[in-house]
């Protein structure tokens, strides 16, 4: 039985789409996207997934009260879905804690700077106007606080004098689309034991 994942995202989409030409090209084996959920109905990584045949779901938050009812409805949906793991890629919605207590240690997120620098929006923004000298990216097991939860993987990117946030942020995303995918075969090859805030990788 193939480890079944779910990505959530609100744009782009360009994670995912190393997540899927991982699985594609065979670098993750016995793992398959069985689920893209989106918040926003226009999200270009949305429609690439419906283009690919994967089967989609656009959750309109206007329909719910509050962020639990509405996170209750996906939790269901994935349960059902048999969905073993759950990737954020630029989902722009916090997650409520019964989201992640119904799918503990089996969410991982993205984000583009080396946490705990730089959490919340414009991360590589806020890196260049710190003056830091290094930023980069890291994937982390989802927890009830934003951009905090145990580190799988990071990367380091160099800023140089002349960089702009978007020079910066070009460089980081492709360190993105190489640890993500990383990180998701670990999981798949149940390399990765979260011990408190660590997260051991089996196997090194
Ligand atoms: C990435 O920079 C990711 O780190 C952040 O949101 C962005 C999503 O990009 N969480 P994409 O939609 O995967 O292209």
């Amino acid at each position: 039985m193939k480890i079944q994942i779910a990505v959530l995202l609100s744009g782009r989409g360009s994670n995912f789409k190393a997540i899927l030409n991982a699985i594609q090209t065979k670098y993750i084996i016995n793992a398959e996207i069985s689920l893209v959920v989106s918040n926003n109905i226009d999200a270009p990584g949305l429609v690439y997934a419906d283009a690919k045949n994967i089967e989609t779901l656009y959750m309109d938050k206007s329909l719910h009260n509050d962020r639990e009812s509405f996170d209750r409805v996906i939790i269901e949906i994935l349960q059902k879905k048999r969905i073993d793991l759950v990737c954020l890629a630029g989902y722009m919605m916090l997650i409520s804690p019964c989201f992640v207590n119904a799918f503990k240690n089996r969410i991982m997120n993205i984000h583009p700077s080396l946490l705990p620098s730089f959490p919340g929006l414009n991360a590589q923004k806020q890196a260049l106007e710190y003056g830091v000298k290094v930023a980069g990216c890291t994937v982390h097991f989802v927890d009830d606080h934003m951009d905090h939860g145990p580190i799988i993987a990071q990367s380091v990117v160099i800023i140089e004098d002349n960089d702009t946030e978007d020079s910066l942020s070009k460089r980081i995303l492709e360190e993105e689309h190489r640890i993500y995918p990383e990180a998701v075969k670990l999981f798949v090859e149940k390399r990765l034991l979260v011990e408190g805030r660590k997260v051991k990788i089996l196997g090194r």
